[in-house]
């Protein structure tokens, strides 16, 4: 019998399947993977190491990718999964690109990561629904690598399980049944085109420019290590025509990942446009010529443990929001300037003097007053300063060099609130919420905002989820953020906002 691989094996195992399939199994127990890669290996008639020379060499890699998709990939899905992005689907985005066919015939759409099909369909049927009499100008495109997937998908017979979401009149008109059954109508299942393809290969055959109008892409890169799932954002978003739109998953962002598209946020839901990279703004441009600034770099005279954590803390912020703009396809890494120095800044802003802050700022050179990180803070003090005009103008600055900052969403939130304008302040609370779910600061301000709109029921979401996050948030964004409190503050806040409605912390 074969034995079980060595632990260097199983990391071998771990890098191949990042590597070839884009996939992030760190997630996965050591157990299962232990026995897959002996079960496979065995199936090869050799131990783990010969097994792994030869998957990495290539020559058995054709047919063993796809059986280790299989078993590695998740695929759960149903039908219309996340409505909301539908319903963005037929009001915005299809009129939209409808109305931009100039001259070509087809506004084509792609679902990247399928499954079983439910995703296309859906797409599908809503064109057909929205759209009965341009439904032969809407091309639906599915991939997906797993091959059992597409022969499930192609067959359009599906279990109630994958219609759980669907509106029976809908069920009825689109789906007949064969006992337990139910089979989608032909015309829907002939009008989606499915192939094979690997998200995490290069196959400029199939991503050529501007091919697509439309491109859902949801529930797949997270599985995915940062590296691949930034190179197969960098496919898509060459694959995708200006002003073209993306749909990710309601937990996915693009933060992180790409810097070329627009965040969008219509029907209580979040997706994206493609930047026409020819309008790329001033600020933009100057984006891709310069580097962010470390906040690790950052010093304060005298308070060692406080710098350590503040260090620790930024680097992992730091690296999250910054490591994917400075890799972009094509685009040469921007020369190294120096970042400015805000050591004093920060000294100021930890002993909440924002007047002072504002002063070190003040006195930086022009080009590093434009820092992103720069401007954060400077947004920052001029809120706590109660200058929310001037704080909102260096967030509509940041934000146009960082679209999917969500420091700049939030503090917006601040200034929207402090003009009186509560539903944009909730707005800037859920975009900011929503780019970086762990960020506590939205959801106890959007909890407060909600209270005091009445909406008992929300508010206390909101506070729940700040609370729960609170106990991990970075002490960087705390003090950044915190408007002087400390984390225990916050936690008390949040407890007595619940307690005051009644509602269990
Ligand atoms: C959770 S399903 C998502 C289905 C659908 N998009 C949805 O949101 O309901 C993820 C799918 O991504 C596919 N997938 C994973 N890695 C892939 C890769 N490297 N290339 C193509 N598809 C991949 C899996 O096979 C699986 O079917």
């Amino acid at each position: 019998m074969t034995p079980l691989p060595s632990a260097p094996e199983l990391s071998c195992f771990r890098s191949l399947m990042a590597q070839l399939l884009g996939l992030n199994i760190d997630a996965l127990r050591s157990s299962s993977l232990d026995e897959l890669l002996r079960r496979r290996a065995s199936a090869h008639g050799g131990n783990c190491a010969s097994y792994l020379e030869r998957l990495a060499g290539g020559d058995i890699q054709a047919g063993e990718l796809a059986l280790l998709a299989q078993e590695l990939t998740v695929t759960e899905t149903y039908f219309f999964r996340n409505p909301a992005h539908y319903s963005a689907l037929t009001d915005i985005a299809l009129p939209e690109r409808l109305a931009a066919l100039s001259g070509r015939q087809h506004v084509h759409v792609l679902s990247a990561g399928c499954a079983s099909g439910e995703e296309a369909y859906s797409i599908a049927i809503a064109v057909r629904e929205h759209f009965p009499h341009s439904a032969h100008n809407i091309t639906v495109t599915a991939i997906d690598f797993n091959p059992a997937m597409l022969e499930k998908a192609q067959l359009g017979r599906y279990s109630s399980w994958s219609l759980r979401d669907m509106a029976p009149g809908r069920q009825a008109r689109w789906f007949s049944n064969e006992g337990s059954v139910f089979l989608l109508d032909q015309e829907v299942r002939q009008s989606v085109k499915f192939e094979r393809h690997n998200l995490a290969a290069d196959e400029p055959g199939f991503w050529w420019g501007s091919r697509f109008d439309i491109v859902f892409c949801r529930n797949v890169l997270m599985y995915f290590t940062l590296e691949q799932a930034q190179a197969a954002m960098r496919r898509i978003a060459y694959a995708l025509a200006p002003g073209g739109y993306l749909f990710m998953g309601h937990a996915e962002t693009l933060r992180g990942l790409s810097n070329e598209f627009h965040l969008c946020h219509t029907h209580d839901t979040f997706y994206y446009q493609r930047k026409d990279p020819l309008a790329a703004t001033e600020a933009e441009s100057e984006l891709a010529a310069r580097p962010g600034r470390r906040w690790q770099e950052l010093t304060v005279a005298g308070d060692t443990s406080w710098i350590e954590t503040i260090r620790a803390a930024s680097e992992r912020i730091h690296s999250m929001a910054k490591a994917p703009l400075q890799g972009q396809a094509g685009k040469a890494s921007p020369p190294s300037r120096p970042a400015p120095n805000l050591d004093h800044a920060m000294e100021y802003l930890h002993k909440e003097r924002y007047d002072r802050v504002l002063e070190q700022i003040g006195i930086l050179s022009e080009e590093h007053a434009r820092d992103t990180d720069v401007l954060l803070l400077k947004a920052v003090s001029l809120c706590h300063s109660g200058a929310s005009n001037e704080a909102e103008q260096a967030c509509q600055e940041l934000l146009g060099y960082d679209e999917l900052n969500a420091g700049a969403h939030y503090v917006l939130a601040l200034c929207r609130e402090s003009a009186g304008d509560l539903q944009s302040a909730i707005d800037q609370d859920q975009m900011a919420a929503y780019l970086d779910p762990a960020f506590a600061m939205p959801r106890l301000h959007m909890g407060l905002l909600a209270h005091r709109k009445g909406d008992t029921l929300a508010a206390a979401a909101a506070l729940r989820q700040a609370l729960s996050l609170l106990q991990q948030e970075d002490p960087s964004r705390i003090l950044l953020f915190g408007g002087g409190f400390k984390r225990e503050a916050l936690i008390a806040l949040c407890r007595s906002q619940l307690d005051a409605m009644g509602a269990r912390a």
